[in-house]
């Protein structure tokens, strides 16, 4: 095990990051995971349970439908998606958001040269929030960048931009840990695996840029050398004072984690062959491995799967990666009801 010490004790000041995509200390657009706070995590995490909750009785739910149906939002999803898609869809459907979608630029007048920020300002006259997942990074920073340039109160959601980020995911695996940790004083103190292709899977840099939030937290990253954590990420740990180790042994490390979140190869960021030399028989959560982990443990994968996560560890009662699709759907919903400031009109 590569041993990566606490380098800089100064705590990460989030005044640097905080004020991304907000307008008067609210949420606008979601842009980057670090714009997250604890204080915004612990509101989102508690309006997710609250929805939830209320969409359980009829009354709850059909309340829900008078809380925005005088908005639009523009699915804009130009790399393939199952879950982030339709969790989105479906939250804004429980809010009684109307909803356009693209789905493949082959049928958008993109086709016939129309410039991507000419895209985004046109969507923005039919909607009243972009919800984008795109190929490259820093798409949707550029669309909120024109919104807020040309005035057009639209807030811009990045489902999902290129290798660099994946914020709503990250909310959703925050939420998803935290009620998990709920009998075990949430997540503070834990320790927690990341495992796989850490370099180029947007979900875990996400997740990790999340984690100085928590006090007490200890990562470990596990994965072969070639596909270990970039820089980036490490350097923001280190300033946040957030103790993380490295390893390309699993089996030395799986005993000591309360959750280990598992993702895939990225093939789809190959530049040569890169992925075939990944080796699946050892990052990899089977039948096998589950002995070694802790009884309390928990095992997270944003999905979809590969040869990574053995479907026979579905019905293993520490396997939490079905109840992070469903926990996706109300952390998307916490986070339209945030941006456009209902919350107060839940009953309490
Ligand atoms: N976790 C996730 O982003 O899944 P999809 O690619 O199916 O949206």
């Amino acid at each position: 095990m590569t041993r990566t010490s606490r380098s800089n004790p100064t705590p990460a000041s989030d005044s640097t990051f905080s004020d991304i995509g907000s307008r008067n200390g609210r949420i606008f657009h979601v842009l980057d995971p670090r714009q997250f706070d604890r204080g915004r995590l612990d509101e989102l995490c508690a309006l997710a349970t609250r929805m939830r909750q209320y969409a359980k009785s009829r009354l709850g739910s059909r309340s829900f439908q008078t809380l925005l149906p005088h908005k639009r939002a523009m699915l804009y999803f130009t790399q393939p998606s199952t879950r982030t898609f339709l969790s989105f869809e479906n939250a804004c459907h429980l809010l009684g958001i109307r909803t356009s979608e693209i789905r493949d630029p082959a049928v958008s007048s993109e086709v016939k040269g129309e410039s991507f920020e000419d895209s985004i300002r046109t969507f923005s006259s039919y909607a009243d929030v972009i919800i984008m997942r795109t190929q490259g990074p820093g798409m949707a920073s550029q669309s909120a960048a024109l919104m807020d340039r040309i005035g057009r109160p639209v807030p811009i959601i990045n489902a999902g931009s290129g290798r660099d980020h994946h914020p709503t995911q990250a909310l959703l695996d925050i939420y998803t840990l935290g009620r998990s940790f709920e009998q075990r004083g949430g997540i503070d103190g834990k320790t927690i695996g990341l495992m796989g292709d850490l370099r180029r899977g947007r979900t875990v840099r996400s997740l990790a840029y999340l984690m100085k939030n928590y006090k007490d937290v200890r990562l470990i990253f596990i994965a072969p050398e070639e596909f270990a954590m970039e820089e980036d990420i490490k350097q923001d740990l280190r300033t946040a004072d957030i103790a993380f180790d490295e390893t390309d042994d699993p089996a030395s490390v799986l005993a000591d984690l309360d959750a280990i979140y598992i993702t895939r190869l990225q093939k789809e960021h190959d530049l040569q062959d890169e992925s075939s030399s990944f080796d699946h028989l050892r990052f990899r959560i089977g039948p096998e491995q589950l002995p070694s982990l802790r009884s309390d443990a928990v095992i997270m994968h944003p999905l979809p799967r590969g040869p990574e996560l053995d479907p026979a560890v579905d019905d293993d009662p520490r396997a939490m990666y079905w109840r992070q699709e469903r926990n996706g759907m109300w952390m998307r919903v916490a986070l339209l009801v945030s941006i456009f400031e209902v919350d107060g009109e839940l009953p309490r």
